[in-house]
């Protein structure tokens, strides 16, 4: 049974609103919004008007319980779905609590007014969250559009992009979409002239590389070079053979145990925006490493636990995947990994030393799955000539619960 509503309103009002949100305002005992949304809606509107107290979160949660027998309207700003008080809503409530009467978003509108097909544009969300997320999406030739929560998201975007050789990218600050005051503001990223701006603002963003920029992929095994590291670092053939048996998929969880320079957590999450995992690393200094990549890389949610496994593992939500990086030797970590893996979960485990060899094969024989041995050369200048520089072979035990 439905026992809220939610109206979403745009910058044009109440002029904006269709029949049906309005006979839906009007007919409101109670409205709930922000101080702007609940300012839109003309006087005569005979509604009690509950401004969000801050934090809002609470409010939300109790929503059902504050209004007894009364009806419930909540203003929201756009579509409610959209990174919106609707999406917060059901979640709390489930979707049969919830009805949602939606205006068009600040994706719709501003898609709109730059001729750009929606489907063919992503959307990356900053609101409340760091400006990195958008580094995955920087590739050639993609259209973005970020939603930032204040006028200093088009400048903030514009630096990053600069950072990270995309200096060339046109940008258009979108702002009051919709709007009687709607605006914006157009430049490249190195060259925005553009302080803050309005905060009711949607940055997009036609990417564009700068000359020697290396494109990093979203595809596993980027170059060993993209990451800082301390010499422990799974190198980049290796890598992607890893992923590809750890098998991502999104909204899965990843432990990657013995963290070192948090590659492989870091390549698990930048396959999906949804895709999350935590790095368990011993050594304080190389957690540190672990996430001033993860930032670089545009996965600042990568979680990194500082600690040594197996007992650095007891409480962590569980896995659908293990990667083991390090310390497959120390007593009970296996045996740990593979307790927390659900059926159908994956795990990885490499080895670089005859020990921790030994203790895979001992594993394989048990449980089985794959043992693969991985040797690597790289061909690297010998005098005037060229010859093939062999990397330590690295074994690699995979299996599927
Ligand atoms: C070879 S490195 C892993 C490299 C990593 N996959 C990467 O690409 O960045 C192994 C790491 O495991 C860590 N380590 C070893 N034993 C551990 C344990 N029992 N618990 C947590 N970390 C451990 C080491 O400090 C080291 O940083």
């Amino acid at each position: 049974m439905t026992e809220v509503v939610v109206v979403g309103i745009g910058a044009d009002g109440w002029d904006g609103l269709s029949p049906r949100a309005r006979r839906a305002v009007e007919g409101a005992d109670v409205l709930r919004g922000g101080a702007r949304q609940l300012a839109l809606v003309p006087d005569d509107v005979p509604a009690e008007r509950v401004p969000w107290p801050a934090p809002m979160a609470p409010a939300l949660a109790g929503l059902l319980e504050e209004h007894p027998g009364r009806r419930v309207v909540v203003l929201a700003s756009g579509d409610p779905m959209l990174s919106g008080v609707g999406t917060s809503l059901v979640r709390l409530h489930g979707a049969g609590a919830v009805e949602v009467v939606p205006h068009p978003s600040s994706v719709t509108l501003a898609c709109a007014r730059l001729g750009w097909a929606v489907e063919e544009t992503q959307v990356v969300s900053v609101v409340g969250r760091p400006v990195e997320l958008v580094v995955p999406h920087a590739t050639p030739g993609r259209r973005l559009l970020v939603l930032g929560s204040d006028g200093g998201t088009p400048a903030e975007v514009a630096a990053l992009l600069t950072r990270l050789g995309y200096g060339a990218s046109r940008l258009v600050a979108l702002a009051q979409l919709g709007g009687p005051e709607e605006r914006r503001s157009t430049g490249t990223a190195a060259g925005w002239p553009h302080g803050g701006t309005d905060p009711l603002v949607v940055t997009a963003v036609e990417v564009v590389a700068d000359p020697g920029t290396v494109v990093l992929p979203t595809v596993p095994g980027l170059p060993d070079a993209a990451f800082e590291d301390d010499g422990q670092l799974t190198k980049r053939e290796v890598r992607a053979v890893t992923l590809s048996r750890l098998a991502p998929v999104p909204g899965q969880l990843l432990w990657d145990v013995g963290g070192g320079a948090g590659s492989i957590g870091i390549e698990w999450m930048r396959t999906s925006p949804s895709c999350r995992a935590v790095a368990v690393e011993a050594r304080a200094d190389r957690v540190q490493r672990i996430r001033r990549n993860a930032v670089r890389l545009g996965v600042p949610g990568l979680e990194v636990v500082e600690g040594c496994a197996p007992e650095a593992l007891a409480g962590l939500p569980a896995p659908d995947a293990v990667f083991v990086g390090g310390g497959a030797t120390a007593q009970g970590l296996l045996e740990a990994c593979w307790a927390a893996l659900p059926v159908g979960g994956r795990l990885v485990a490499n080895a670089v030393t005859v020990e921790s060899e030994a203790v895979l094969a001992t594993w394989f024989a048990g449980v089985g799955g794959n043992l693969v041995r991985l040797a690597v050369q790289r061909a690297e200048p010998v005098g005037g000539f060229t010859g093939w520089r062999s990397a330590m072979p690295v074994t690699i035990w995979s299996v599927t619960r």
